[in-house]
């Protein structure tokens, strides 16, 4: 089994011919995911007991990013996403990475946090000094709710107390959920201790819930660009040499470090990546994103999630973030798409995935910078866009092409250009 992750001239091939590669590479049984890929995966009676009032089905674009290499190992990574140019930019810029030795991550920690809030509490401090001498208590507790995740290696791990003021303290249970993403156990767990904590802390007793700001399970990626590879190029000219870019690059992280404004949409741009993994592994993407926003804040003044710096020629990306992601349980469970994604990737446990997944993080933020600092994001993107226009606007198979090349060439990216080019090609 060769698990590779180049595959020169790939978006050349048909669709059957890429599944058949992309196979190949991982070990899977191309009859399998040809299953598992056809139709989106799920069908609507089994829609109907995952969520309510189903009318349908919703499918987007499955693609593979390509040239990830993590901690040494070379990954597909499956992506569903609807904007052009996410999965190209990514794989463009998961290759000048990988020239420079491959992402490195780690998880910072590994912990999941719930929250017990506790209100009308008379004396806060002697309720904060209660609640921690019965940490231990508190945790076995905790961990009678913990069902099969102990055995797993699992379980709660640790209570903080934190006094928020106007008579409310609340209780963090941090647990370490595993392979799970864990927001049904960390919840049952907060319920199962939330009575006991109350009658601790003399107050009443509240919300019982995890927090998506799970800061105590963070993910880091850092990876090293030769200044050579950033050189833009055009049709064998250099256009922009890799210096250049650089610089740029150094100067729009600068930009984001300093500016709120300017750090969302900088942070957008490593969500494309991030959310098209969390999406295609059917884990939850609005968990993703209020926490990584939530810790983006933390300061008190939203800043950048990944920093750029030069380190002599080089280039050095660092992405920090909070990633709660699981391989086991939820949606994950009913639907096969998301579980061939996890077999394409071949990760083993939740913390590869969020590396894998913040790795392509950090290769879409380094594609978008590099654009951003030299040509400009809209060639790139409005080529691969004029293909989703020439398909609204009713073109078929090998028209698509036509027509997009036609509307690009013309710079007149819209329906109607699209509309009329197609009619010459068609009249023709
Ligand atoms: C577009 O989806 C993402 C960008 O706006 C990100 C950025 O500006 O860094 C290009």
């Amino acid at each position: 089994m060769s698990q590779g992750s180049r595959f020169p001239g790939f978006y050349k091939l048909s669709i059957d011919e890429r599944r058949e590669r992309v196979c190949k590479a991982s070990g899977l049984d191309p009859a399998d995911f040809n299953q598992a890929l056809t139709g989106g995966g799920l069908d609507p009676s089994t829609a109907d007991k995952v969520v309510e009032n189903v009318l349908g089905i919703y499918g987007l674009p499955f693609g593979v990013a390509l040239n990830v290499r993590v901690n040494g190992t070379d990954r597909l990574v499956p992506m569903v996403v609807e904007e052009p140019s996410v999965i190209a930019a990514a794989s463009n810029a998961a290759k000048m990475i990988r020239a420079g030795g491959g992402f490195e991550a780690q998880m910072a920690e590994d912990l999941m946090i719930s929250q017990v809030q506790l209100y009308d509490v008379p004396d806060r401090a002697s309720a904060v000094r209660k609640l921690e001498a019965h940490r231990q208590e508190l945790l076995e507790l905790a961990a009678t709710a913990a069902g099969g995740l102990i055995a797993r290696g699992g379980g709660p791990r640790e209570i903080e107390v934190r006094d928020l003021g106007d008579g409310c303290v609340v209780v963090h249970l941090l647990v370490d959920c595993r392979d799970a993403m864990g927001a049904n156990l960390v919840n049952g767990m907060a319920e199962q201790i939330g009575p006991r904590a109350a009658e601790l802390a003399k107050g009443k007793l509240g919300l019982r819930i995890l927090s998506n700001l799970c800061d105590r399970r963070r993910v880091h990626v850092r990876c090293r660009v030769h200044a050579k590879a950033l050189t833009l190029s055009r049709g064998g000219h250099v256009v922009v040499p890799g210096e250049e870019v650089l610089d740029g690059i150094v100067q729009a992280s600068r930009f984001a470090e300093l500016d709120p404004y300017r750090a969302a949409t900088h942070n957008k741009g490593i969500m494309n990546g991030v959310d098209a993994v969390v999406l295609a592994t059917g884990n939850d993407f609005r968990a993703v994103e209020a926490g990584a926003h939530a810790y983006a804040a933390r300061s008190g003044r939203y800043a950048p999630l990944a920093v750029w710096r030069r380190d002599g020629a080089d280039l050095i990306g660092e992405l920090e973030m909070p990633l709660a992601l699981g391989i086991v349980g939820g949606t994950l469970r009913v639907h096969p798409v998301a579980r061939a994604a996890l077999a394409l990737m071949r990760v083993e446990s939740a913390s590869e995935l969020s590396q894998v997944a913040a790795s392509a993080g950090l290769a879409s933020n380094l594609a978008a910078l590099r654009a951003l600092a030299t040509e400009g994001i809209q060639r790139g993107h409005m080529s691969l866009h004029a293909r989703s226009v020439a398909i609204a606007a009713g073109a078929l198979g090998d028209e698509v092409e036509a027509v997009a090349q036609d509307i690009a060439v013309a710079g007149q990216i819209n329906v109607d250009a699209a509309e009329q080019a197609l009619a010459r090609i068609r009249n023709a």
